[in-house]
């Protein structure tokens, strides 16, 4: 699976899954416009990635300014785009009964969905003229109904319903929009939810044991399913959201506290 001279556009590149998926294109010859709020890690994803082409963007998908920025300068490097990952995501518990409840659910709509709808509208002519593809990491949560998790659950169900929609709109001009919906993977989105570690680690135990499959995924595995979805191997598939869960949903249960 070759990507020699593929312009691959990642966000969340600087941790986790889109950290792995950045390494694991790199690994593949692709030129890589890199973007992330925290430029901190994102120089160490690209640090990993020097041996190819690497573009690095700051940015916070929350705002519109910044969204134009990364298609702008993505384009002005490379004169062309052919994959976007959407993978930034963020995730905070909260639940109906919560008094901050439309703060924590603006803020993850406006990272885990709009930001995706609006980044895929900007490139979305690019993309066209490549005729390429678009990978967004969704989750298990858009197919669940968990408790303490309404606005991340509803932001990823509506990522999902925007995959195929946008799949049967861009179908005709050539481009493939699918989606990956992982089970739990061990990155720093537990960390950064505002969790305290004895809460993460019940979490994420609870998690694994109720997995059939009994293991925590890696982000490498989610890079994997997103290289295989962005190749030609997989021309004919779009519309689709490919589950990476160790059979999780076959249970349909997360608890999240
Ligand atoms: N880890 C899991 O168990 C899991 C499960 C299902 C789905 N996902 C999804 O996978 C994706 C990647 O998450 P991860 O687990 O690798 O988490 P992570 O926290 O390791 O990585 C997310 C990255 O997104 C960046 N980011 C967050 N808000 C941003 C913003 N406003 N602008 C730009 N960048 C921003 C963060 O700085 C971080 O580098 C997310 O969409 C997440 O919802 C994760």
């Amino acid at each position: 699976m070759s990507f020699c001279n593929k312009v691959v556009l990642i966000t969340g590149a600087g941790s986790g899954i889109g950290a792995a998926t950045a390494i694991a294109f790199s690994k593949q010859s692709a030129k890589l416009s890199l973007v992330d709020i925290n430029e901190k890690d994102l120089n160490k994803t690209a640090e990993i990635c020097k041996t190819n082409e690497v573009l690095k963007v700051v940015a916070d998908l929350a705002r519109d300014e910044d969204i134009k920025r990364i298609f702008d300068e993505t384009i002005a490097k490379y004169g062309k785009l052919d994959i976007l990952v959407n993978c930034a995501g963020t995730y905070m518990p909260s639940n109906i009964e919560s008094e901050n409840l439309m703060k924590i659910y603006d803020r993850i709509q406006a990272v885990n969905l709009r930001s995706i709808v609006a980044l895929t509208n900007c490139a979305v002519n690019a993309i066209i003229e490549a005729k390429g593809s678009v990978i967004s990491i969704c989750s298990v949560s858009a197919k669940l109904t968990t408790k303490y998790n309404i606005p991340y659950s509803v932001s990823k169900a509506g990522l999902l319903h925007f995959t195929k929609c946008a799949a049967i709109e861009l179908a005709d001009k050539g481009v493939r929009v699918n989606c990956i919906s992982p089970g739990v993977v061990k990155t720093n989105i537990f960390q950064s939810s505002g969790l305290n570690e004895k809460e993460i680690s019940m979490c994420l135990d609870t998690c694994v044991d109720s997995t059939p499959l009994g293991s925590m995924i890696q982000p490498e595995e989610i890079a994997d399913m997103v290289l295989y979805l962005s190749s030609d191997k997989a021309r004919n598939i779009t519309g689709t959201d490919y589950v990476v869960d160790g059979g999780m949903l076959l249970n349909g249960l997360i608890v999240l506290r």
